[in-house]
């Protein structure tokens, strides 16, 4: 009998980064050669799945690392890799740096990975980083947990080269899955249980599925029509591509989650230009407008950068204007930081540490005090909950999430609901971050 090999993916980042270690446990499953385990102790490899878009890419690799090493103790022959954006990133320098990571493969190169863990096991080093043009893993299921939300790729890579961001670099040129493939998908999760499914990708509206002549709009339709008895969501929107159809698509559809995460990066147009976003302030507003002038109801989020080189104060007082105008539900809220082969990594990072930190926290308390009325606005109304499991606190409270995407917490002592259940609540009290409701029947 074939011994059957353990790996752990220990997953880092972004959703799409969440979904990539599914598609890999999904490829190296299939061989039947190699198993998922759920912990690392014991595994015969360990892959780290690790983002490069903002964390610093050395130290926060090695600590991780160096973390590793007890595991190595206990088994000598562990095997550690690296794999995703941030291999993409390393390359072979990781092998002269760790002499524990032996694999290093790039988001664009998972169906190599049987191979180069099979070769492993004889002592070789093993990399694939090249990106491609056309790869989509259209073909491959990815290897989901159990639960009821699924995420699905429908797109990868980026074309918008944002002088701040490495991800065109690291995870390379656009390509869209066909229309056909992500329909049958759909299919699948829906016959599965699944309650709901997020449509992802670096810009998902500049999907375009050339041989059907697919832009994302139709695509949306045909998702919310197939998997009619799911919530669909997608991330990420850029605001240029945010065009009249997708949102007036929005409206149509019942189970379209009028959820919309928008990043708008700085409320200055002298830096929304050196970012290369290609949009102003201005045009940023009146997306908006058609928005809240379209939805009946809806929940905006963005990502907001604070200190891009150059910026000034007058330019950051321009970014909390911009908060106060559309009054985010909620904000990803970083410090800028150079990452090597961008544009922005040749400008002059000039805005000094404390000035960033002082920008970013005063953004943070902004948006806090903004959720936290907006959150309050909510009390007093009833909202469909889709019940996920139990809150972190106490046992007999449960959380779930509105179609908006805002986190409830509500009394399930009776063990009544369970998780994929959809139950109406009233909202009681709120807080920034979350909402509490009573069941009501
Ligand atoms: N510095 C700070 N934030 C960044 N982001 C991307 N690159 C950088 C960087 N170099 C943020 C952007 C983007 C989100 C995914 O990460 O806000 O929307
Ligand atoms: Fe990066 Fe800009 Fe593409 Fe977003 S749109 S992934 S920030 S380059």
């Amino acid at each position: 009998m074939r011994e059957v090999k353990t790996f752990f993916v220990r997953t880092y980042g972004c959703q799409m980064n969440e979904y990539d270690s599914q598609i890999l446990a999904g490829i190296l499953s299939k061989t039947e050669k190699y198993e998922i385990i759920d912990q690392p102790d014991g595994a015969d490899f360990i892959l780290i799945n690790t983002c490069s878009v903002r964390e610093n890419a050395e130290t926060t690799i090695y600590n991780r690392l160096n973390h590793l090493k007890q595991y190595k103790k206990t088994k000598s022959n562990l095997v550690v890799g690296i794999i995703g954006c941030m291999a993409e990133r390393m390359r072979k320098d990781i092998f002269t740096k760790s002499e524990l990571v032996k694999i290093v493969i790039g988001p664009d190169e998972y169906r190599s990975a049987p191979e180069i863990l099979q070769n492993s096991m004889a002592g070789n080093s093993g990399i694939a980083v090249r990106l491609s043009r056309v790869e989509t893993y259209e073909d491959i299921e990815p290897l989901r947990k159990e639960g009821i939300s699924a995420w699905l790729a429908i797109m990868r890579g980026c074309n918008h080269f944002c002088s701040y961001c490495v991800v065109p670099y690291t995870r390379g040129r656009e390509r869209s899955r066909s229309i056909n493939s992500i329909l049958k998908e759909i299919e699948l999760l829906q016959d599965e249980g699944f309650k709901e499914v997020t449509l992802l990708g670096q810009n998902v509206n500049s999907y375009f599925d050339l041989q059907n002549k697919t832009n994302f709009p139709k695509l949306l339709r045909k998702v919310a029509e197939t998997g009619s008895t799911m919530r669909i969501r997608y991330v990420t929107s850029h605001p240029l591509d945010m065009s009249d159809e997708l949102i007036e698509t929005m409206n149509e559809f019942d189970n379209i989650c009028n959820y919309i995460h928008l990043p708008f990066q700085s409320g200055s147009n002298r830096i929304l230009n050196l970012m290369n976003r290609g949009y102003t302030r201005e045009h940023y507003l009146e997306r908006i407008k058609k928005i809240k002038s379209s939805l009946n109801e809806f929940s905006l989020s963005t990502d907001i950068i604070a200190g891009f080189p150059t910026e000034t104060e007058d330019d950051h007082k321009q970014t909390l204007d911009l908060m106060r105008q559309v009054r985010f539900d909620g904000a990803f809220m970083f410090k800028y930081s150079p990452r090597e082969g961008t544009k922005a990594y040749k400008m002059n990072d000039d805005v000094a540490e404390e000035i960033k930190i002082h920008r970013l926290n005063e953004i943070i308390e902004l948006q806090n005090i903004i959720s936290k009325e907006n959150n309050k606005n909510e009390i007093g109304k009833t909202y469909e909950v889709l019940v996920e499991k139990p809150s972190k606190k106490k046992a007999h409270e449960w959380m779930g999430r509105t179609k908006l995407n805002k986190v409830v917490i509500f009394d399930n002592s009776n063990d009544k609901y369970t998780t994929g259940d959809l139950v109406n609540v009233l909202i009681k009290r709120s807080n920034s971050a979350t909402l509490f409701a009573e069941v009501v029947e």
